[in-house]
């Protein structure tokens, strides 16, 4: 079972029976396993707040066995794993849950109560130097705080996400996010599989910003990003960074059958309106059924240094132009003649929506059938009724 596997199976683990933990912790070993979730808490977990330094253990127990983590948090710095080996370690307190607990506050449903589920051992050992203790009380009780705000699938909204993971989808030249919000919602408890076209990140930074909100907020969500360049570093649990040219559709399509189907593909790549297409085109099967396509920046169908026109209204192949042709696919049951074989988004489409700059395309079964033509005179004739052409006031038209 590759790492990639076992983590997706562990969120899986957050709606099924007890007994497909206990297996998976039989074929994985509980060290293997609690060190995924050790991960996760910390990817979750808020800055430290405290004021002194603290070490603070997460102890997470099966079957009589135990998988402890010591973190050190020190004020102004990130959270340190220390070494099990580790002899400076001085542990103020020791957060004891039991694996199925843990594995349910983490993946299960969101908004569900835990409460009780933590053995909480508060300074087990007096201070040496008694004039520290109010410093080490206060400092141990915030450090227990920011351990337990990585301890659960509860997520800031996305605005304060983006901001928090550096993104430009919030609070910049874009205000991307409330429309994520709205549509991202109904997906937010599924296992879904997300790719992001365009990781970001120049020179020395690597980036991934909307990678990391993503996995925040989609705390059940194995979540993928391409880019033209190498940003593997960036490979964590539940994070891929993958290398390649969203102009190339062969390479798409060969990234997509080895890790695909997904529920959401994002373009924030180049936003060449010629990249734009061809990635739709080649990605777009790959979305699952009932899932979106999202296309960013919508400005550039405007720039002609990206293959746009200025306007006003915009050429066939630009990405508003793709757009408008499927607002056209999604009626295709009103065209006069029907087509006799339709096209895959005319099958697929079922729901454009646009916002400035960002496009929402949603999947599914496009197979309502149009209003039929007798509703129109013949109908009212058939009735012996005034038909609406005869019901019109002179010189009014249709
Ligand atoms: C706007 S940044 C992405 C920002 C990121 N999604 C976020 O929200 O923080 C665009 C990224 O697209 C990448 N890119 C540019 N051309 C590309 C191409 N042809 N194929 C894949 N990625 C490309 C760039 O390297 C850059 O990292």
């Amino acid at each position: 079972m590759t790492p990639d596997q076992l983590t997706e199976r562990l969120t899986l683990c957050g709606t099924a029976p007890d007994s497909e933990l206990a297996a998976l912790v039989k074929e994985a070993g509980l060290e293997q396993i609690g060190a995924v979730l050790a991960d996760e808490v910390l990817f979750r977990c808020d800055e430290p707040v405290n004021t002194t330094p603290v070490d603070i253990a997460l102890e997470i127990l099966h079957g009589g066995e135990t998988h402890r983590v010591v973190l050190r948090m020190v004020p102004g710095t990130p959270i340190r794993v220390l070494d099990g080996g580790d002899t400076s370690a001085v542990i103020r307190r020791h957060l004891r849950i039991e694996l199925s607990d843990l594995v349910q506050r983490l993946y299960g449903p969101l908004h569900r109560q835990h409460s009780g589920d933590f053995t909480d051992i508060f300074l087990p050992d007096r201070p040496e130097n008694l004039s520290e203790l109010p410093d080490i009380l206060k400092a141990t009780h915030q450090a227990g705080g920011t351990l337990l705000s990585g301890c659960t699938s509860e997520a800031p909204g996305l605005g304060s996400l983006s901001v928090k993971y550096g993104s430009d989808k919030w609070a910049s030249f874009h205000w991307y996010t409330q429309h994520y919000e709205n549509h991202f919602a109904k997906y937010r408890d599924r296992p879904v599989r997300v790719l992001e076209i365009g990781i970001g990140g120049y020179a020395a930074d690597l980036g991934g910003p909307s990678l990391k909100m993503w996995k925040r907020y989609f705390h059940r969500g194995m979540i993928f990003g391409l880019d033209l360049f190498d940003k593997s570093a960036l490979n964590q649990n539940r994070l891929n960074a993958l290398t390649g040219d969203q102009g190339n559709p062969e390479g798409l399509r060969e990234l997509a059958e080895k890790y695909g189907p997904f529920d959401i593909i994002i373009d924030d790549g180049s936003h060449e309106n010629e990249h734009v297409r061809v990635s739709f085109d080649a990605l777009f099967p790959y979305v699952k059924p009932g899932g979106l396509y999202v296309i960013e920046d919508l400005q550039t169908a405007y720039w002609p240094r990206f293959g746009g026109t200025p306007g006003p209204v915009t050429a066939p192949d630009t990405s508003v132009g793709l757009l408008k042709r499927l607002v056209d696919d999604l009626h295709y049951a009103e065209f006069d003649p029907k087509p006799e074989s339709r096209s895959l988004t005319q099958q697929q489409v079922i729901g454009v929506h646009t916002y400035h700059n960002i496009a929402f395309i949603e999947k599914g079964v496009n197979g309502e059938t149009s209003i039929p033509a007798w509703m129109d005179d013949e109908a009212w004739k058939a009735l012996g009724a005034i038909t609406p052409e005869e019901g019109r006031l002179e010189g009014e038209s249709r």
